[in-house]
């Protein structure tokens, strides 16, 4: 491996361009690649350093191609998220998730680049009298999202066998923190309930509100994948990367509120199709192989993203 910098694909979204303010915070050079289509340029505008900016989709080769000079270690990120809109739109979904990754790895492979993929806790779906889920558990995904996640892990196992490409897979567990979408049908639910609260608005439940979720803090999930990036490991492993502690969404609502000193009362809407009903990770694996470990509670987490929220809503 000859290259020096990191590509990190997705890098103008909400996670990608926390991980490249980190790449650059530690003198190192960055390249994005990003199509804008949920990303923008102004999450980069702050940053100072090595930055390279290469407009384009990871589903096209030429694109992805150019985005690898130089590179070290890619770490790709770059998906359609969300349940919902892959359960409207499934090709859309595998499109993106993965014909992405597929060139996403044999440009890596060609360029003799190690990977960090982004996986996702969708792949274990309900797993019955498992308390916290762990890498070893056969996968059950429930939704076309899921399942395009999970089968971007296969690729990645696959391109390890047989062009021996070095992949970490870092599982994501609902990941929340500042610059989340907070007003698209499809924004992760920390980052709608702090849009409602803030606009004074019902925070929409879909369901009982007694789901539950592993809530991550986007900080985390930047020294995981780094922690991956930087490691000399060989061969393709998958680690869950999580905080390591579950709420329901009404412990949410609840926490929020009084952070922020709000009295909106919920609607209910019917459970969506797709939904996991509890979710928990084993952040064993991870620590055994990375040495990562979680460094920001929940509740932390929710009154930075919070304040943040209200920061650039409210200034
Ligand atoms: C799933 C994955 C997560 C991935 C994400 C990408 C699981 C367990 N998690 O998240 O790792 O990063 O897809 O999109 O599979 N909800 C409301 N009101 C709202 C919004 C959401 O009640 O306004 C509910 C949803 O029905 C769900 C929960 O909140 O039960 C979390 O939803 P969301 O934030 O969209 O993430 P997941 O679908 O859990």
């Amino acid at each position: 491996m000859t290259g020096k910098r990191y590509l990190v694909t997705g890098g103008a979204g909400f996670i990608g361009s926390h991980v490249v303010e980190e790449v650059l915070a530690r003198g190192l050079p960055a390249t994005v690649l990003d199509n804008f289509s949920t990303g923008t340029r102004a999450n980069l505008e702050s940053f100072q350093g090595d930055l390279e900016v290469v407009e384009g989709s990871v589903t096209d080769p030429a694109a992805v191609s150019k985005a690898m000079q130089d590179v070290k270690a890619v770490i790709h990120l770059a998906a359609l998220p969300s349940v919902t809109r892959s359960v409207e739109a499934p090709l859309e979904s595998n499109e993106c998730n993965v014909t992405g990754t597929v060139t996403v790895l044999d440009a890596a492979r060609k360029a003799g680049a190690r990977v960090v993929y982004a996986g996702s806790s969708s792949a274990y779906g309900d797993q019955d009298d498992v308390p916290a889920k762990s890498e070893a558990l056969r996968e059950s995904p429930l939704s076309p999202y899921a399942a395009s996640k999970l089968a971007g892990e296969l690729y990645c196992r696959s391109f390890a066998v047989v062009y021996d490409l070095p992949v970490v897979v870092t599982r994501f567990f609902n990941v929340f923190g500042p610059r989340q979408v907070p007003d698209s049908p499809y924004s992760g639910v920390i980052a709608a309930f702090c849009y409602a609260v803030l606009n004074n608005k019902s925070p929409r439940i879909d369901g009982d509100g007694l789901q539950s979720r592993d809530f991550t803090y986007v900080a985390d999930v930047v020294k995981g994948v780094l922690l991956g990036a930087d490691s000399d490991v060989r061969g393709c492993h998958t680690v869950n990367i999580a905080c390591g502690v579950s709420n329901t969404l009404q412990d949410l609502l609840r926490i929020l509120k009084e952070h922020a000193g709000s009295d909106v009362e919920p609607t209910y809407a019917p459970p969506r199709t797709g939904d996991v009903r509890h979710s928990l990770a084993d952040v064993s694996a991870a620590k055994q192989l990375l040495g990562f470990e979680s460094d920001v509670t929940f509740e932390e987490g929710l009154r930075e993203t919070y304040d943040w929220y209200r920061s650039v809503l409210c200034p």
